[in-house]
C-alpha cells in the first residue's frame, strides 16, 4: 500500500455527503435502541434502508465476507458483532455500534457506545472511551504523527484505569474502507506516519474495563475480551486540515 493523496474537490464534497449519511443513518439506529427495537437483526436491517434511501451504500456488507451492513457488539464483545435474529438487546447492556457507508466511491466509519434503554444514559466506560477519542482528534493537524494520537489516546484511558485493546487500530479512510496509516491507541509522540491535509482518518479508540487481550469467537467476527470485561467503543472520520480537522461523521463525542 502506498500513501493515499489528497481528496479533490469532487472527492471532498463526496466524502462530506458520505459522513452525513452515515451519522443519519447512526442517529436512526439509536433512536430505534430507545424506542424498544431489540433484535440486532432488525436495527441491521434499519441501518441499511436508512443508508440506501439517503442515496448511500453499505461499506461493511461484503467486505472480507461479512455478512451485513452494521456491526452490534455487546458488553464484552469489543467489536464485529454480527446482527442475529435471535441476538436480542437487554435493558442495561452496553452496545457498541459501528457503521460504514460508500457515496460515489468515498467511503466513512463511525462507531458509537450507547446504553440500552429509554433514556439516553451514561456509564463510565462510555465516558472514558468519548473523553479518549476528544484527546486523540486533540491531536490531529497536518504534519501531527500517528503516534501523537495514540499516545493522547492511551494516556486518557490509563489515566482512568481502563485498558487500550491493542490488536485493532484506527485508518486512513477515503478511497477504501482501510488505507494507510494505520492509527495505534497507543504508542509514542513523534512516532509513526505524519498526517497529510485533505486526507481523511477513522479515529477509534477501543477500550476495555480489565485487561485489553481480545479473542475473536469461532464465528469468525466477534472480537470480545479474553477476561469478560466490559468493552466501548468510539470512532469518527475526520478530514486533516493545516490546523486541526473537519468532523466527517457528526455529531462530537459530547453531544449526542
Ligand atoms: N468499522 C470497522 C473498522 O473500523 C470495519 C468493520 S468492517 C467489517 O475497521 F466488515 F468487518 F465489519
Ligand atoms: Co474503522
Amino acid at each position: 500500500m502506498t500513501k493515499p493523496a489528497p481528496l479533490s474537490e469532487q472527492e471532498l464534497a463526496a466524502i462530506r455527503r458520505s459522513g452525513q449519511i452515515l451519522a443519519q443513518a447512526m442517529q436512526q439506529v439509536i433512536a430505534a435502541i430507545r424506542r424498544g427495537v431489540v433484535a440486532t437483526i432488525e436495527l441491521d436491517t434499519l441501518a441499511e434502508s436508512a443508508i440506501r434511501k439517503l442515496g448511500g451504500n453499505p461499506a461493511f456488507k461484503g467486505y472480507r465476507g461479512y455478512p451485513r451492513t452494521i456491526c452490534i457488539s455487546v458488553n464484552d464483545e469489543v467489536v464485529h458483532g454480527v446482527p442475529r435474529k435471535n441476538k436480542i438487546l437487554k435493558e442495561g447492556a452496553v452496545v457498541s455500534l459501528d457503521l460504514g457507508v460508500v457515496y460515489r466511491g468515498m467511503y466513512t466509519d463511525m462507531a458509537t457506545t450507547v446504553v440500552v434503554s429509554r433514556q439516553t444514559r451514561q456509564t463510565e466506560i462510555i465516558a472514558v472511551a468519548q473523553a479518549a477519542l476528544r484527546e486523540g482528534l486533540r491531536q490531529v493537524r497536518a504534519g501531527a504523527t500517528t503516534g501523537d494520537i495514540g499516545a493522547a489516546v492511551q494516556q486518557l484511558i490509563e489515566a482512568h484505569d481502563y485498558s487500550v485493546v491493542r490488536d485493532l487500530v484506527g485508518h486512513g479512510v477515503g478511497r477504501s474502507i482501510h488505507e494507510e496509516p494505520s492509527i495505534p491507541n497507543f504508542g509514542q509522540p513523534g512516532t509513526g506516519s505524519r498526517l497529510r491535509s485533505g486526507t481523511a482518518i477513522a479515529v477509534e479508540p477501543m477500550i476495555t474495563a480489565g485487561r485489553y487481550t481480545v479473542t475473536t469467537d469461532g464465528d469468525g467476527w466477534t472480537v470480545r475480551t479474553a477476561d469478560g470485561s466490559l468493552a466501548a467503543h468510539e470512532e469518527r472520520t475526520v478530514l486533516v486540515t493545516d490546523h486541526g480537522y473537519e468532523l466527517l461523521t457528526p455529531p462530537r463525542w459530547d453531544e449526542s
